[in-house]
């Protein structure tokens, strides 16, 4: 059987950790990707074919020489405040590219196709833990564009029997266990790696955005999954479309919820070095509190997080921050 997988994004964080999981379970990832924030040293378990997702000729070349029978589809802009400031990059890149992958994957007669989404689809939900059927209001242009494309997964699977899993991460981090791949955004927001490059001397002070929230120690929560655990859960999602399963959006968290405090505290404890910080104000648009229902995930698909414990996180990342860093 046909076990070539066109995975976008390819690349980038989440998506080289799925080429590696995708290549362990027997299939064949080839890596589209136009490396503008993706690492071509990231692209280590199949062939790189650089291309643009906007570039419909050269999409229709690569699916033409590679006959995938599915598409994971990670390639997309991340960065919530600039989808703010810049709302049409984030609507052409993230939605119309989306479209136009969709459209090659029903021309070329492809049927299964897993989807980067985001907890950001929620907005600012009124239960924690969140279900996959709370409200979809997103607050900013990064949500709005994740959203539509599951709704264009919706209406494509109904017209043109596109089969879908779209997959909502809560917090990504973490990096590979043989440290083979890991996180390198640039510029870097996410709080893991910027209170690394704090405890290491490489970075500024982190500043924590806020300590007015009600919660315990008045610091955001949130669900941090291991991307090693994120990437199983891509592979587990493409074999239940593969094995006939219906269409389905899932959570991927653990249901356990971290404070900035404590992530300040695991990343001191697992590196023996301090993190220098402040407390800053708010940043606008957090919710205090981001925690999954991951049960459907769990009973759909068989899938649990593995070495999403806090520690566990922390400590490849760091391992992979030293790596890079020297
Ligand atoms: N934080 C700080 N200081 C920093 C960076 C982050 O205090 O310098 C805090 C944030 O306020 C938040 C927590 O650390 O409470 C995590 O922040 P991240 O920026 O690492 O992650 P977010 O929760 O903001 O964002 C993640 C994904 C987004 C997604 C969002 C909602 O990275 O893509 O969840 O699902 F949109």
């Amino acid at each position: 059987s046909n076990c070539t997988v066109l995975v976008t994004g390819g690349a980038g964080f989440v998506g080289s950790h799925a080429c590696k999981a995708l290549s362990r379970r027997g299939f064949t990832p080839v890596v589209y990707d136009n490396l503008s924030y993706g690492h071509e040293d990231a692209v280590r378990w199949g062939p790189l074919e650089r291309g643009d997702i906007l570039d419909r000729t050269r999409l229709d070349e690569v699916i033409a020489t590679h006959h995938p029978a599915a598409i994971m589809h990670f390639a997309a802009f991340i960065a919530v405040g600039e989808s703010v400031t810049d709302p049409g990059k984030y609507y052409r890149n993230n939605v119309a590219g989306s479209l136009g992958l969709m459209e090659a994957a029903r021309d070329h007669g492809i049927s299964a196709f897993v989807f980067s989404s985001t907890a950001a689809v929620y907005g600012l939900p009124e239960v924690v833990p969140i279900p996959e059927s709370a409200p979809k209001l997103p607050i900013n242009p990064y949500g709005h564009s994740k959203w539509m494309v599951e709704c264009m997964l919706r209406d494509f699977g109904e017209a043109h029997g596109l089969k879908s899993m779209a997959l909502r991460y809560f917090n990504a981090a973490g990096a590979d266990p043989d440290c083979e791949t890991g996180e390198r955004h640039d510029p870097e927001t996410h709080l893991i790696p910027l209170a690394l490059d704090a405890a290491a001397g490489v970075g500024k002070p982190l500043t924590v955005f806020g300590e007015d929230y009600d919660t315990p120690d008045g610091t955001c929560i949130r669900d941090y999954i291991h991307v090693a655990d994120l990437a199983e859960a891509h592979v587990a999602a493409l074999q239940a479309l593969l094995g006939g399963a219906d269409s389905n959006a899932y959570n991927l968290g653990t249901g356990n919820g971290f404070t900035v405090r404590q992530v300040i505290d695991a990343v001191e404890k697992v590196t023996g070095r301090a993190v220098p910080h402040s407390i800053g104000p708010r940043r606008p648009g957090d919710p205090a509190a981001l925690v999954a229902d991951p049960s459907a995930a769990n009973r759909d698909l068989g899938w649990r997080p593995r070495i999403s414990d806090l520690d566990s996180i922390v400590a490849t990342a760091w391992a992979w921050h030293q790596k890079v860093n020297g």
